[in-house]
């Protein structure tokens, strides 16, 4: 029989393009999502692409813990990849109670309602902000984690802790969960089908929605957040990772739970193509692969921003047999068709 996965957040962008590598690996999968910061065009992206008219699809908030346990009630669910959450560094800052009451209490939630109904596979969606600024770059999953600089990177250190608090207190147990921390690093880029893709609601936060739309014409210019870092062009450094090599990392995770190859409770991996790129870089490459001229300007420092940051993948890619591989060049492709899908061109 087919198993079954559960995708809350699942209709955003990064739960989009993982229901799409879930199905086409041969799962059920439950999408699950508030709708609290997107709409339906990725889910509709999703059926388009997979080919199914029928993929379960419930408005739930997971805040909402009896919403969440008869979501657990109604399938048979065998893991959960936890995406929902609010993920605004600037917006945490302003709103920290708000983003601890959503971003922890819809985990909690989670873990109830999983352990509730036998349950076992829990797969977090945390991020490389829990390194902070790190001393020593490359990051290894082992680099300590650095005080979190938002309440947003917070709010992903404590889930990755409750999750390991969960699993050492239920090891042995009828209702044993087993966890994967997956960190991303920058996940950009777009499915190559260009039906689903990064869908920001107002002015985007993150560099590659404002390149695009910029490159549309919906934003004058775009900011380079500082050009006096100490880095080769002096700009930042970060490790970009194409969003469906990422969605393909939830694959190869999801499979390892259910297959009981995880040689511990909580097993956590970097998932990065260990390959620094600079903001200038991008734009550079940006502007050659799609043949066009960006405008942009060197702004000031961003607060909060981190100097470099990229990834040593090496336990994912041979743990988890999972390697990026598309090109910068590739993913900036499908994130400018993306673009272009939006606006009908
Ligand atoms: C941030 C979060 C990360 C989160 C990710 C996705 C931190 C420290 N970082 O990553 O946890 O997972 O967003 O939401 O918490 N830039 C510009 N101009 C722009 C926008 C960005 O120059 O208009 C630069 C930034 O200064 C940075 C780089 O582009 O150097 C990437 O920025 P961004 O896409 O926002 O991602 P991060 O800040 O790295």
């Amino acid at each position: 029989m087919k198993k079954t996965v559960l995708v809350s957040g699942g209709a955003g962008f990064i739960g989009s393009h993982v229901t799409v590598e879930l199905i086409q690996a041969g799962y059920e999968v439950v999408v699950a999502d508030n709708m609290s910061n997107c709409d339906l065009t990725c889910f509709e992206g999703v059926k388009k692409i997979t080919g199914r008219d029928d993929i379960p699809f419930e408005k739930t908030d997971f805040c909402d813990a009896a919403a969440a346990d008869a979501l657990f009630a109604k399938y048979p669910i065998d893991a959960v990849i936890h995406f929902a959450a609010f993920k605004a560094v600037g917006e945490s800052v302003a709103k920290p109670v708000m983003y601890y009451k959503n971003n922890l209490g819809s985990f909690l939630n989670v873990l109830e309602a999983a352990g509730a109904h036998g349950c076992h596979n829990v797969l977090f969606s945390s991020s490389a902000t829990v390194y902070g600024e790190p001393d020593v770059v490359p990051v290894t999953e082992r680099s300590p984690r650095k005080p979190a600089t938002s309440p947003y990177g917070a709010t992903k250190q404590m889930c990755e802790d409750i999750l390991r608090d969960t699993v050492r207190a239920t090891a042995g147990t009828p209702g044993e969960i087993k966890g994967i921390l997956l960190r991303y690093f920058n996940p950009i880029g777009a499915h190559p089908s260009a039906l689903i893709g990064e869908l920001p609601r107002g002015v985007p936060n993150n560099l590659v929605p404002f390149i695009t739309q910029t490159a549309i014409g919906k934003r004058e210019c775009l900011s380079i957040f500082g050009n006096d870092y100490p880095t080769p062009d002096g700009t930042c450094q970060r490790d970009y990772i194409d969003i469906v090599d990422l969605a393909k990392a939830h694959v190869c995770a999801v499979a390892r739970m259910m297959d009981g190859k995880m040689t511990e409770g909580c097993e956590v991996y970097n998932i990065g193509t260990g390959r620094p790129v600079s903001v200038l870089e991008l734009v550079n490459a940006f502007q050659k692969v799609n043949g066009l001229k960006l405008n942009y300007r060197f702004a000031p420092r961003r607060e909060g921003d981190v100097t470099a940051i990229w990834a040593d993948p090496s336990l994912a890619n041979k743990v988890l047999g999972w390697k990026a591989g598309r090109s910068v060049e590739d993913t900036l492709a499908a994130a400018w068709a993306w673009e272009k899908h939006l606006a009908g061109k």
